[in-house]
């Protein structure tokens, strides 16, 4: 364990203690003093979708690396980049035809959030720039992407810099089952700022860690769907971690009766093995600069840098070669009902949700079974402290103070992990929450 005392790191949180993690294989990791852990979390952010120590990865990246790690994209291209883009496109949602590649998931809806505003501005449309989004929702660290959420606890203290996006709640079981409140709600935001100011609707099509595997109901969709062809604003998706193939489709959209603009992606295109992601945009969407400037610059020093496209192609290729989409949409709902059998009779546990390889947990204070849990209990912080002492990490979270969800974990294990790990992650994680229930019953008492 390292604490903040012992490092030159400037940590997350500076009180915890953090384990050093010095190799992984599979689905496990091993710190320092020799303790594994199931890594149900896909290297602790959904990234690690392929699991750890994959040596044909690493010999992509070597081969790559020796015969071109890097040049940059802005005067000059490589195969790799251009190939793929290729493979992308034919992966993509029907419509999608090209692709800006980027390093990370918050670049990645940044650079959907300037295509947008720059597309309206190149048909003449220069008023339109607001965005409007879910409150309960995480798009990144950046300022741009931290103003697509409604979370003043994520906003602070950065407040200032945010631009006045405007916000709609989530249509949960708590606030809205039916998806009719949540477009009551857009109508309205539409209706005060003036359709005519507004660039894109941009959302996770399934949530990840704001609200673990959760997704509007169909409702919502198709009514997003009719406003964005009465009001001419486009749809964005944040697939950052639902793209390539944690939810058991290439890309979420696909489950979907609504067909996004944009797409940002990011963790699974390079696996945990390279710093990649992807905005990958229509044919319309293209043609607007297309017929217009012809340009479009922003970019990244890194952005579709041979090594790390490298990566990205053996990555898909793994993926097609191992039918791993085909197994995450099998063994995903099988899981699922893993965890939840393994979860049952414990009041403080609401709900167990699941889409492929992401999977939540949603806690109530047991006492009724609804109301969030006094954030004083720390729930989320205990499960992940619990669990990480039971030898699987997990992911929680707390966002009470927003309004819109209580305490949640975030189950997201590499597509790769054998059923028997599965198996064993569920155990232990059950395991888990039955030790923190029960300190809960006790303290509430
Ligand atoms: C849904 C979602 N969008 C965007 C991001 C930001 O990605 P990055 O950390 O690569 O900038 C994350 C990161 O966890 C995420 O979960």
């Amino acid at each position: 364990m390292i604490a903040s005392g012992d490092t030159k790191v400037f940590p997350l949180e500076l009180e915890r203690s953090y384990p050093v993690v010095v190799r992984g294989d599979g689905a496990w990791v091993e710190d320092s003093t020799g303790k594994r852990y199931l890594d149900a979390m896909s290297g602790g952010s959904m990234a690690a979708t392929l699991g750890h120590g994959r040596r044909d990865i690493i010999a992509a990246a070597a081969a790559q690396a020796s015969r071109l790690s890097y040049v940059h994209n802005e005067r000059l291209t490589n195969p790799q980049r251009e190939q793929l883009a290729a493979e992308l496109v034919e992966i993509a949602p029907p419509g999608m035809t090209r692709v800006r590649f980027v390093t990370g998931g918050a670049e990645a809806n940044e650079m959907a959030i300037q295509i947008a505003r720059a597309y309206h501005v190149e048909r003449g449309e220069t008023k339109r720039w607001q965005v409007i989004s879910p409150a309960q929702a995480y798009h990144g660290p950046t300022m741009a992407t931290l103003g697509l959420t409604g979370r003043p606890g994520l906003q602070a203290p950065f407040g200032p810099y945010m631009p006045a996006h405007r916000h709609i709640p989530p249509s949960t079981w708590r606030f809205d089952p039916t998806g009719e409140a949540a477009l009551e709600a857009l109508d309205l935001v539409l209706e005060e700022i003036g359709p005519e100011n507004v660039s894109a609707y941009f959302c996770e099509p399934i949530t990840a860690a704001a609200l673990p595997a959760y997704s509007p109901p169909e409702r919502f969709w198709r009514g997003l769907a009719e406003r964005r062809d009465r009001h001419g604003f486009l749809v964005c998706f944040d697939e950052v971690v639902t793209g390539i193939g944690r939810a058991g489709e290439w890309f979420a959209a696909e489950k979907l009766p609504l067909a996004p603009d944009i797409i940002g992606t990011a963790k699974g295109l390079g696996a945990g093995y390279a710093a990649i992601g992807a905005v990958l945009c229509t044919d319309h969407v293209y043609q607007a600069f297309a017929q217009g400037s012809r340009r479009f610059t922003p970019g990244h020093t890194w952005d579709g840098a041979p090594l790390s496209c490298a990566v990205g192609l053996k990555v898909l290729e793994i993926l097609h070669g191992e039918r791993l989409i085909e197994r995450v949409r099998v063994k995903g709902p099988q899981l699922r009902d893993e965890l939840a059998n393994a979860l049952r009779g414990i009041p403080m546990v609401r709900e167990v949700r699941g889409h492929g390889f992401l999977l939540g947990v949603e806690y109530v204070d047991p006492r009724d079974g609804r109301s969030f849990l006094p954030p004083e209990l720390g729930v989320a912080r205990r499960v992940d402290l619990t669990a990480m002492d039971q030898g699987v990490i997990v992911y929680s979270t707390m966002p009470t103070r927003d309004g819109f969800a209580g305490d949640q974990t975030l189950f997201a294990p590499p597509f790769t992990t054998p059923d028997s790990d599965l198996s064993e992650m569920v155990v232990r994680f059950a395991k888990t929450i039955r030790a923190v229930a029960a300190q809960v019953q006790t303290e509430l008492r």
